[in-house]
């Protein structure tokens, strides 16, 4: 596995088509997963993307904002929809995901926000909101597109570590390391929602296309697992090594212990 090139593309052709494109630092990293974004939009102007919240992905809306600014994207016929959304929590919550996307991304484009899509999270009855979730991604066609940031744990969505892949949008309680995580972002960890509403496995999966974007030595063995290790439910992103187009975006510190 060792790669003394500064910048290089790995594509594991032995079990998949997944191809690990490390870039010099989290600026690169943003820069190359917008312009992937950025094609996308350009190729398919009405295309749906999906989309992910974090701390992983906010460069990478910076750099598209940039370019919607220089008038090189045009997102008035984009749809979105987004992962995920806490359960419990308001709109107006500056946590909640519906938040962080208008504030760092759709307030600064041009996307019609009736055309943009997160899980309400306000909607007590799980079962009828990830119901209509679900059914509407599959009006739309599915994702072209979807952005993916990866957890500790190897969670995308919030699709923790599990006995098996859950396929559909549904409703999950969150593992201790997840909060533990995201607690940064609220005044306690007992402050941070206990549950949330997430596509699934499966809805994932039937993105067109998938673009991981992975910054930071505290995800390097996470890298390691979920991109060249066995796949398994107890690491929920090694089965995007089964998606035939995905375009893992990581940082040289993020990519450290693949090289070791
Ligand atoms: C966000 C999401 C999560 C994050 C993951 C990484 O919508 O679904 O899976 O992508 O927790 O978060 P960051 O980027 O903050 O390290």
């Amino acid at each position: 596995m060792k790669n003394s090139n500064k910048y290089c593309w790995i594509i594991r052709k032995e079990v998949t088509k997944m191809r690990v494109l490390k870039t010099a630092d989290y600026n690169e990293m943003s820069r190359k997963a917008a312009n992937i974004i950025a094609a996308q939009v350009i190729t398919k102007p009405d295309c749906v993307l999906g989309l992910a919240t974090g701390s992983s992905p906010i460069g990478t809306y910076k750099e598209l904002i940039r370019m919607y600014e220089n008038g090189d994207l045009d997102f008035s016929q984009v749809k979105s929809v987004n992962l995920d959304e806490y359960k419990g929590l308001p709109r107006e919550n500056d946590q909640s995901y519906y938040y962080f996307m208008n504030d760092n991304l759709f307030n600064h484009i041009n996307i019609d926000k009736a055309n943009t899509n997160v899980p309400n999270g306000m909607e007590p009855d799980a079962e009828k909101e990830c119901a209509r979730y679900e059914e509407l991604i599959k009006s739309y066609g599915g994702a072209d597109l979807q952005l993916l940031g990866l957890g500790h744990n190897g969670h995308i969505g919030f699709n923790e570590p599990a006995e098996q892949f859950d396929k559909v949008t549904h409703c999950v309680d969150l593992q201790p390391s997840t909060i533990e995580a995201n607690k940064r972002f609220f005044a306690s960890a007992d402050d941070v929602p206990k549950q949330a509403y997430t596509m699934g496995i499966g809805t994932i999966m039937n993105a067109k296309k998938i673009v991981v974007v992975v910054s930071g030595e505290d995800k390097a063995e996470i890298v390691k697992k979920a991109f060249f290790g066995p796949v398994t439910p107890n690491v929920p992103a090694s089965i995007l090594q089964f998606h035939p187009d995905v375009t893992v975006v990581c940082d040289a510190a993020a990519y450290s212990k693949v090289e070791e």
